[in-house]
């Protein structure tokens, strides 16, 4: 064989071995009767006495976290589904994808959000290029020293790169779970809150189908900066997110950021001069 087709084959192979079935990396978080296993597949159900969510087994520092989902279909106005990467505390990090549903026809939103050091107010919002109802898409948070990269379908919709030069604080030191549910949002998520849930369209299903979590584990055990230590490149041990690869964006991945940004984007918090009298520090140094 030949070395480049072992490499394409071989990459392939690593790939399908790292997605895993839910409860090797999950189990339910809370709402344990509003979970359907149907074989591989996963629901989590909102109804009008509760919704779900589930979270990972262990905390992880870099790396990347993938799900395939399918959002609710037909009338999801004033549901949130939500996939996301967040450590504990008061001064967590969060890395958060949330789903605002809407009314039959109407496209569901992205919302993507950054907690660092317990302070969010970070939003972006985007439609999709295509309907996340009909079918299994696949959502990821990557993240090593230099970059957090949301994608949709590998495709990136946020980069939010490491300014530490500059004095901004970066999330990097803390272990972080992965995380995923469904709720009743309908003070704020459907056209700002004016459309409600129509609960005689409930049950409403968000459908997973199939997990990767490809990062360092990080034992509750070892402290923090010992983590930190652990997971980060060093002589002896190579990690692939540390890889010159993966510290930025490639220059197709650059133009389809900016083609999402163009084209899909609905609102972004770096333009929000109503919101903030002062710019956020990363917003005025940013190239996006
Ligand atoms: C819902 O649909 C309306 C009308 O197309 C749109 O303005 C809005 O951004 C959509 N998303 C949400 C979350 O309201």
């Amino acid at each position: 064989m030949s070395g480049l087709l072992c490499f394409l084959l071989c990459l392939v192979m690593v790939g399908l071995a790292n997605s895993a079935k839910f409860d090797e990396l999950f189990h339910p978080a809370w709402a344990l009767d509003h979970f359907i296993y149907e074989g591989d597949v996963v629901k989590l159900k909102l109804d009008r006495y509760s919704g779900a969510g589930f979270a990972s087994k262990s905390k992880y520092m870099f790396g990347k976290a993938t799900i395939l989902l399918k959002l609710v279909e037909g009338d999801s106005a004033g549901t949130v589904a939500a996939f996301y990467m967040s450590s504990d505390g008061p001064y967590h990090n969060e890395f958060d994808f949330e789903f605002l549903g809407n009314t039959t026809g109407e496209p569901y939103s992205v919302q993507t959000n950054l907690y660092i050091n317990g302070i969010g107010n970070r939003e972006q919002r985007l439609n999709l290029w295509f309907d996340p109802t009909k079918d299994f898409h696949s959502y990821s948070i990557f993240w090593n020293q230099r970059q957090v990269v949301f994608s949709v379908d590998e495709t990136p919709i946020r980069v939010h790169t490491n300014m530490e030069h500059r004095g901004i604080p970066f999330p990097k030191g803390q272990a972080m779970g992965v995380y995923s549910s469904i709720w009743n949002a309908d003070d704020w998520a459907t056209q700002g809150g004016r459309v409600k849930t129509d609960w005689s369209h409930a049950p409403f299903i968000a459908t997973y189908k199939s997990f990767e979590i490809n990062a360092c584990e990080c034992p509750a055990t070892v402290a923090e900066v010992d983590n930190a230590k652990r997971c980060s490149s060093g002589e002896n041990k190579k990690y692939w997110w540390d890889e010159p690869t993966v510290s930025e964006l490639s220059l197709h991945q650059s133009h389809q950021l900016m083609w999402v940004r163009a084209k899909h984007m609905v609102y972004d918090y770096c333009s929000d001069t109503a919101r903030f009298s002062v710019m956020p520090a990363e917003c005025v140094h940013h190239h996006h």
